[in-house]
């Protein structure tokens, strides 16, 4: 059953559960189509709840096989059973046990919530409301059950059978093929954190002893003979324990810790208690199939669903408008692990990218939203850039706010005090504010107010007085539904830099020793003594804070900062900076000159001939220009991506052929002829090397085209050879260009992964005949409209990763993406909704590009019996 318009939940009705669960015993009984799960729920009375309440458990899509209370039918007239609820009008007042069962069809789960089966494997996505799906459940996240699960399935079928906590007992069903197993789980979890697993798996595991003494293993199941392709994921697991003991003193739990890798997956993994289920994509990797930056993606999400165990499971949610507790924090942690794995300037540098790319462009458009909403119409949609990169940016923030060492203090109040406990972000913040003895409440703003603060920063050197003054004011624009703002508590970390890169000594007491400002109040400055020569200001060190910054250097200043800052953070963003510039200025004519970029290809040949062997991976950085997305939102309103991208075109093209000597210089000097391995320092000469590629080819593509098929040719690797196929997307039209597409298809076709990757490339080549492309390539034999990573490879990267062919003048480009949102609807609504967030900066469009999307979008408006997820999105995006 659909509805239109799904109820709003607001935070302010939040009220405790009626009733608590406190034991769950499921026994599943396995079965391609109708799967038997018998439920035996130990319930009582919340004594902070209403004292007459009936007792509504949640269902989706159940059917209700059978029901007892304390092992007695009831009378039909006792309850209700739909699909969507199972009431009992007036239950016992006192513990009572109560029996369901309920039947599903795995099979025929295309939305993949709740029990499905992936490629033969039966496996189970709970989170946010999937448990429902299952059997009927208090399924809100503050009512915590120790659970005991027994699954039964074919032995043939389903050899390994997995569940939460620690196995206790397994076996054959004698006179029959079947086996069962029994797992238990002594931790209290609410529903969405369970999980279960039944198929034929490889696995590869290894001993695990914890810091506090416990004897674990740790595993990592795949698909049956890519079991050598788990190796890089459990290496990341243990390094990833090993970490989280040393830096947060948080030890594992339970005698197992299973990680299994499906290949039909909405997000990229779960966190379900001691068994987490991954995306096969951010688990399996080989040199040959995998590329650096999957290897990267591997560690960090890995370390993502690890460090779930304290900060989400442990220490759950209350409800889900407290969702960023657990996914703010723990992208903050796991980002800290990949700094402290990698490089920590390169890993900001990138956390960065992703925030402006993703989280920026949501905060400025319909679906913006506080990093704790105060209401949904579907929990799903609210998985979103803000609440989990800026919801991150907020922990950082917290932390340079008070200095590590309170940071810590807080960190350890928080797991003593809320262990075991559905906890808020107040609670969170009470620790922070208990152990820095400050009060947090106007920082408390951040989780409240949408919308990206922009700061307006100038400064006045006064050489007779050899004083130096910032003024900086903040303002944040209206988002949907918050018209006025506040001012909110703002690190500032700072510093001020010499014309000639020596040393300022430069003091005000306003600064604190590490450097950092509090801008707490819409405007305020900071006056330097002591100020010898005209300094450059170097503000928002690291990024300091989630925060657009104006400051209007000149281009001399900000060469200095790209020569000379101490922070790489802000070298990096000096170049930035001196190439939006220019961009965006390009970007306003109809020819641009690409010989305006001189300047820019002079500084950065320069920094190449100081940096880029000490750092090869920070140098590629630089050498990036920013995206086209990036540019569009600065321009802000009435953009055109064509002009855009011919801009962009032209610097490439220019920088490209001014550094060509340097950048050829540049490919021997860091080839290697080790074999590959992924770590940081030889990911980061290839990143190099592949850039310089990149900006040879632009610049030359005749060079360009020889080079590309040379490296393709030769490597050894994925990552040199998916670069190579990448640059070779970006030349001219030509046969060749077409054969190596089809010599890559013709290698991998045995590659789902790898094919992703080949979708992913054509779907974002900036030319016309690019739609007509994908909706060859949706014809191909490898691409699947069920399988998530491939319509994201396909749909997901033309609407996300191709701004002139998705924002084709003639809407074509905007009414292929409704198209395909209309028909994934039917069968997974969560893909569809996600795709639809790719119109969120239809309103910056010209003119007539905003009609096409506004078409589009009604359009799909318009359709009889949309789920509540695209309903959702698309009814905001029109708002
Ligand atoms: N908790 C998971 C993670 O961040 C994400 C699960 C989201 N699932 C969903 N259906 N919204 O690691
Ligand atoms: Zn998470």
């Amino acid at each position: 059953m659909r509805t239109e318009t799904a109820p709003v939940v607001r935070l302010v009705d939040y009220r405790p559960s009626d009733f608590l669960i406190d034991r769950v015993e499921l026994d599943v009984r396995l079965h391609p189509s109708e799967t038997r799960i018998k439920a035996i729920l130990s319930i009582r009375p919340n004594p902070a709840g209403r004292a007459d309440a009936p007792l509504i458990l949640d269902g989706d899509e159940l059917r209700l096989l059978d029901l007892a209370v304390d092992g007695t039918a009831l009378p039909p007239d006792a309850f209700a059973a739909t699909p969507q609820n199972l009431t009992l009008f007036d239950p016992p007042r006192a513990p009572f046990r109560l029996t369901i069962e309920t039947v599903v069809d795995p099979s025929a789960n295309t939305k993949l919530m709740g029990l499905y089966r992936s490629g033969g494997v039966y496996c189970t996505q709970c989170e946010a409301e999937g448990f429902r799906r299952i059997t009927y459940f208090l399924d809100r996240p503050d009512v915590l059950s120790v659970y005991t699960t027994r699954i039964e399935a074919e032995a043939g079928e389903a050899p390994v059978l997995l569940g939460n906590g620690n196995p206790v007992a397994a076996g054959a069903i004698p006179g029959t093929s079947r086996h069962f197993a029994v797992w238990e789980d002594p931790h209290p979890k609410p529903a969405y954190l369970f999980a279960i697993v039944g198929g034929r798996l490889d696995r590869v595991a290894e001993p695990y002893r914890t810091a506090d003494g416990r004897d674990a293993e740790i595993a990592v199941y795949v698909e049956p003979g890519k079991s050598e392709r788990a190796a890089f994921a459990l290496d990341a697991l243990r390094r990833s324990m090993r970490w989280d003991e040393r830096v947060f003193g948080r030890n594992y739990d339970l005698d197992v810790f299973n990680v299994v890798a499906v290949s039909d997956f909405n997000m990229g993994a779960m966190e379900n208690k001691g068994l987490n289920i991954f995306n096969d994509k951010y688990v399996l990797a080989s040199p040959q199939t995998a590329t650096d930056t999957d290897y990267a993606n591997i560690e960090a999400i890995i370390a993502h669903e690890y460090f779930h165990n304290w900060t989400g499971n442990r220490i759950t949610c209350r409800d889900w408008f407290q969702l960023c507790l657990k996914e703010g924090l723990t992208v903050f942690r796991d980002q800290e692990f990949s700094a402290d794995e990698r490089s920590r300037a390169v890993q900001r540098i990138g956390d960065v990218r992703t925030l402006r790319a993703r989280q920026f462009p949501e905060d400025a458009g319909p679906l913006s939203h506080p990093v704790r909403p105060t209401e949904y119409r579907e929990i799903n949609n609210f998985y979103t850039a803000t609440v989990y990169e800026k919801g991150a940016e907020i922990i950082r923030m917290l932390k340079s706010h008070i200095g590590a060492a309170d940071f810590a203090r807080g960190m350890n109040l928080y797991f003593e005090r809320c262990d075991g406990t559905a906890a808020t972000v107040e609670e969170f913040l009470a620790c922070f504010a208990e152990a820095s003895g400050r009060d947090l409440s106007h920082f408390a703003r951040w989780y409240a107010q949408a919308g990206t603060p922009r700061v307006v920063v100038s400064g006045t050197y006064d050489a007779g007085g050899r004083t130096y003054r910032l003024d900086l004011a903040q303002s944040t624009a209206p988002t949907p539904g918050q018209p006025l703002k506040e001012p909110v508590v703002i690190p500032v970390a700072l510093g001020l830099v010499a014309e000639d890169g020596g040393r300022l000594d430069a003091h005000s007491p306003r600064v604190r020793d590490d450097g950092v400002f509090v801008l707490d109040r819409a405007s305020d400055s900071i006056l330097f003594s002591d100020v010898a020569s005209r300094p450059v200001p170097s503000v928002f060190r690291g990024l300091s804070a989630p925060v657009r910054v104006a400051l209007d250097l000149s281009d001399a200043d900000l060469l200095t900062l790209l020569r000379h800052d101490t922070d790489p953070f802000n070298r990096w963003q000096a170049g930035q900076s001196l190439a939006t510039r220019l961009l965006v200025r390009l970007a306003g004519v109809s020819r641009p000159d690409g010989a305006e970029a001189e300047g820019l290809a002079q500084a950065l040949l320069a920094f190449l001939r100081g940096n880029a062997e000490a750092d090869p991976a920070f140098a590629a950085q630089v050498l990036s220009l920013p995206s086209e997305a990036e540019i569009a939102q600065e321009i802000a309103a009435d953009v055109d991506p064509d002009a855009i991208h011919r801009a962009r075109k032209a610097v490439r093209a220019h920088v490209g052929g001014a550094l060509r000597g340097e950048l050829m210089r540049l490919r021997d000097a860091l080839a290697s002829s080790a074999p590959y391995s992924p770590d940081a320092a030889s990911a980061g000469r290839r990143s190099l090397r592949n850039m310089a590629l990149e900006l040879i080819a632009a610049g030359d593509s005749g060079a360009g085209a020889g080079l590309v098929a040379a490296q393709y040719r030769d490597a050894d690797n994925m990552t040199d050879r998916l670069a190579a196929l990448a640059v070779n997307a970006g030349l001219p039209p030509s046969a060749e260009r077409e054969a190596l597409f089809q010599d890559f298809y013709d290698r991998y076709r045995a590659e789902p992964l790898v094919l992703d990757k080949w979708f992913a490339i054509q779907a974002a080549m900036p030319e016309d005949g690019t739609l007509e492309r994908v909706l060859r390539l949706m014809n191909d034999p490898a691409f699947s409209i069920t399988n998530p990573n491939r319509v994201r490879s396909l749909v997901g990267s033309f609407a996300l990763n191709n701004a002139t062919q998705f924002h084709r003048a003639d809407g074509r480009g905007y009414a292929f993406l409704a198209d395909m949102v209309v028909a994934l609807d039917g069968t997974n609504p969560q893909v569809a909704a996600r795709l639809l967030t790719a119109f969120g900066t239809w309103r910056t469009m010209s003119a007539e590009r905003r009609q096409g999307a506004e078409a589009a979008l009604r359009r799909v408006a318009s359709k009889p019996d949309l789920s509540p997820d695209v309903s959702d999105i698309v009814h905001r995006s029109l708002g």
